[in-house]
């Protein structure tokens, strides 16, 4: 499998990503905030960062020194969570919904606006988490549990406690891989259901990103990458593994500075975060796999192309011009290998208020239950099924391929599904 290489800064000793294009790193003066799209790095402070995470497309929330901090790509100011987190935060994960912040071997959860500790157990020393793209956060303290922040109260979905990973990620199909140190690999489904798969010799590592569905695998001689069910090896750079950012990229910090190796030529895009609501125009700015051996780059929303500005890279996007719903940012780009698409879906105007008795419910007895019941191999016909797999769902009926056969599900019914999820799955 030919992989795409590139060096993004070459004098990185750590590095983060926040984005498809942003990253956190540390040079020799001390933390930048480097841009893909403008190939430029930001200096922000004399110190170190241990995380960060991005709000929404202009705002991220950086872990300086044990001090919360936003920075909206002018100012850098300390974040109000700073003042309502009672021990120093040591690491922040998540996205804007869902945050999730350790500190003292404690865990904290913030949504809508308000921070709580989580009390799993008494004797509960947090030394490891990892989010899912939904409400969900695998914690190892010290053994796995599984947690779940929907509707502002965080319970335990799951725990096993013989388990104790070494490294963990959730895909963005809702999957948890875990590598405890031997040579097996566990996975947990959205379902709850457990697997194991056996490698020939010690995993020494599983990185991903929830919002990827790409898994990096490091055995004792080998790296393997994963993506639709299937296991490659993979020759990548010798370096340490810094993570996968939000196209499924791996990072990693070599002797030429910090690398960036992908399985495909997807384009990262700043101004907009996949499944944002766009309620103003914005400058979308492109940075594709591999920019060197591009050959052209298109970009439509729907079947309308937007103009890009070849020297400066970006395009508009104004939602005035779009009808309100579900819309599809659609990136093109060519090299020697061919064409590579990259989607990124977003709304805009308002979404319908939806309810699961009202709405998703008749949608679910007239279109799904009859394959998806009680009984069936992927039962799908309570409300929390509904919310725990909803971007399957969603990924499934609009692509039609759901309900297997048709027929398919009118816009109408697609802006109930969205608007019931926007507004916190009532
Ligand atoms: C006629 C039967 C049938 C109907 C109706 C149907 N499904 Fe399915 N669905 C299947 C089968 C069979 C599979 C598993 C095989 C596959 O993925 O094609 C499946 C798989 C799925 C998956 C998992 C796909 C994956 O690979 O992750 C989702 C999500 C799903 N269906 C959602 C829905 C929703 C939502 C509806 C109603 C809007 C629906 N289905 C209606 C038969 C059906």
């Amino acid at each position: 499998m030919d992989l795409f290489v590139d060096t993004l800064v070459t004098d990185a000793t750590s590095a983060h990503s926040l984005s498809s294009v942003h990253m956190l790193t540390t040079g020799a003066e001390g933390v930048y905030i480097h841009d893909e799209t403008k190939t430029s790095s930001v200096f922000l402070e004399s110190t170190n960062f241990s995380d960060g995470v991005a709000l929404d497309a202009h705002h991220h929330l950086v872990l300086l020194d044990d001090t919360l901090m936003v920075w909206d790509g002018t100012w850098l100011r300390e974040s109000p969570l700073q003042a309502l987190m009672p021990l120093p935060a040591e690491s922040v994960v998540g996205h804007d919904s869902h945050l999730w912040l350790m500190g003292g071997g404690q865990l904290f959860h913030h949504t809508e606006g308000s921070l709580s500790a989580v009390s799993i157990d008494d004797r509960a020393d947090v030394r490891m988490m990892v989010p899912s793209n939904d409400a969900q956060c695998a914690v190892m303290a010290p053994f796995l549990m599984v947690l779940d922040g929907f509707g502002g109260t965080v319970s335990l979905l799951d725990h096993r406690p013989e388990l104790i990973a070494t490294s963990m990620t959730f895909d963005s199909d809702g999957f948890l891989w875990l590598a405890d140190g031997s040579s097996h690999l566990t996975r947990r489904a959205p379902n709850g259901d457990w697997g194991a798969l056996e490698a020939d010799e010690v995993v020494e590592a599983v990185y991903g990103n929830p919002s990827a569905p790409d898994i990096w695998l490091r055995t004792e001689s080998a790296t393997l990458h994963h993506r639709d069910g299937q296991f490659h090896t993979v020759e990548v750079p010798s370096g340490d593994w810094v993570g996968v950012d939000p196209l499924g990229r791996l990072l990693l910090l070599t002797t030429d500075g910090l690398q960036r190796v992908a399985v495909r030529r997807s384009v990262g895009v700043s101004g907009i975060l996949a499944h944002a609501q766009l309620d103003e125009a914005v400058t979308l700015g492109f940075a594709p796999t591999g920019a060197d051996s591009v050959s052209s780059l298109e970009v439509w929303v729907g079947t309308e192309a937007l103009a890009v500005d070849s020297a400066m890279g970006t395009a508009e996007l104004d939602p005035i011009s779009l009808a309100p719903g579900n819309h599809l940012l659609r990136m093109a780009v060519d090299g020697p290998e061919g064409t590579t698409i990259t989607d990124l879906p977003f709304t805009t105007g308002e979404l319908p208020d939806a309810t699961w008795d009202d709405d998703i419910d008749p949608i679910m007895q007239e279109h799904c239950s009859r394959c998806h019941g009680d009984a069936a191999a992927i039962p799908l016909h309570t409300a929390d099924l509904w919310r725990l797999n909803i971007d399957r769902i969603l990924t499934e009926v609009v692509s039609q391929d759901m309900p297997l056969g048709g027929p398919y599900l009118s816009d109408d019914e697609l802006d109930l599904v969205r608007g019931w999820q926007a507004g916190g799955f009532q």
